[in-house]
């Protein structure tokens, strides 16, 4: 048996990994900007991260969520804390598609409807629901086709219009658009979503996966607009800084019912423990503020640079817009300057999105390098 063979793949087989560094099997060091797509929250291998992992799987690693699991309360009661939420449920599963259908199922079960509006743009996961949400045919198989989506334009008449229409039980939205290329909903609009989300019955999903957890430099990206509470906010990625967890946070309202949502492995003791861990050192080396700082810090340095097209993004949640193709540019920046960058679905744009513990001279080398393969990038294709 082989791999199924559904990425291609860089020529890299790291072997070590230590805050935003990764050494490969012939010894390269690499500088990760891509925290292996917005995972590495804390950085690679933090003591305080590996420690609590060992010693839980010396105390016990799995059973399932028909006894009493304390480390699930513990978890519970500090996002509240630090998220904001403390009034919120958690219902905990293993990733960032599989969050987000259970807060479709959640949605669907509570309004009795069942049709949902996601849009252009977005990416919610591979799973059935969260596929068919997903703006992108191409991932779509027929079987998932067959949910009542409607993909719309980032504008609240087209959603006033499709509520009025349809019997719709959710609207899906990303705290900033991610594989899009980094694009943030505008104040009113989300404000706009939530306002119309009241007057129809409809709950609004808040996806956080990718921008969640510090990495825009609030907790939550949506939490840079005031007054905005959305029924439900879907995690992962960075929650379990590479242990595979998800999560959903629940309006209250919503009360739970025996049987309504359920997982084996949800929740278990080491998932637990190492989204603890993150929580801790997120607090400990006040991580989101650091995250705001270093970003406007990266961002205005990248702003005017020959090249470069466009910045944008919040934190260290970043869309470079290149001139030309970001392919050869960031295929030079892995192979000579041994750095790792993001695609999107746009083919000119970088995404950055680096462990939250990077320095910023870590970010001056980024800097040095960047114009300099931009120049011999661009004397290639011309
Ligand atoms: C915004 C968003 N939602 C959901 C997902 C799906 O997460 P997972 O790959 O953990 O299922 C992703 C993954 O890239 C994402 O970026």
């Amino acid at each position: 048996m082989k791999p199924y063979a559904v990425y291609p793949l860089m020529d890299i087989t790291p072997v070590k990994a230590e805050g935003c560094k990764i050494w490969d099997s012939n010894g390269t060091e690499y500088m990760d900007l891509y925290g292996g797509h917005a995972v590495i929250s804390i950085g690679h291998n933090h003591p305080h991260y590996t420690d609590r992992i060992k010693s839980q799987l010396d105390k016990i690693a799995f059973y399932s969520n028909s006894v009493q699991i304390p480390e699930q309360e513990e978890l519970a009661n500090l996002l509240g804390k630090v998220s904001g939420y403390d009034e919120y449920d958690l219902f905990l599963c293993n990733s960032g598609a599989e969050a987000n259908e259970n807060a479709l199922k959640l949605a669907s079960f509570k309004t009795g409807k069942k049709g949902f509006i996601s849009f252009k743009g977005g990416f919610h996961g591979r799973t059935s629901g969260a596929v068919a949400l997903t703006d992108n045919p191409k991932i779509v198989a027929p079987f998932n086709a067959s949910h009542e989506v409607h993909i719309l334009e980032m504008d609240l008449a087209q959603v006033e219009e499709c509520l009025k229409k349809h019997d719709v039980a959710g609207i899906i939205i990303e705290g900033i658009q991610g594989i899009a290329g980094i694009h943030t909903p505008s104040e009113e609009f989300l404000l706009g979503l939530q306002k119309l989300s009241k007057g129809y019955n409809v709950k609004l999903i808040l996806d956080e996966v990718q921008s969640g957890y510090g990495r825009t430099g609030k907790f939550f990206a949506h939490q840079w607009v005031e007054g905005l509470k959305p029924d439900i906010i879907t995690i992962a990625k960075g929650m379990g800084n590479g242990f595979p967890v998800g999560g959903v946070l629940i309006n209250p309202e919503m009360e739970a019912k025996y049987g309504m949502l359920g997982t084996t492995f949800g929740g278990n003791h080491l998932a637990c423990v190492a989204s603890l861990a993150v929580l801790e050192v997120l607090h400990q080396e006040n991580l989101c503020s650091k995250a705001d700082e270093l970003g406007n810090y990266l961002m205005e340095k990248l702003q005017g640079m020959e090249g470069i097209k466009e910045v944008r993004g919040k934190g260290l949640m970043i869309g470079v817009d290149l001139e030309t193709d970001a392919a050869p540019v960031r295929k030079e920046l892995i192979e000579k300057h041994h750095i790792f960058t993001g695609n999107a679905s746009t083919k000119n744009t970088i995404r950055i999105l680096p462990p939250l513990t990077i320095t910023k001279e870590q970010l001056d080398i980024f800097l040095e390098a960047l114009p300099q393969v931009i120049q011999s990038t661009s004397a290639q294709t011309h």
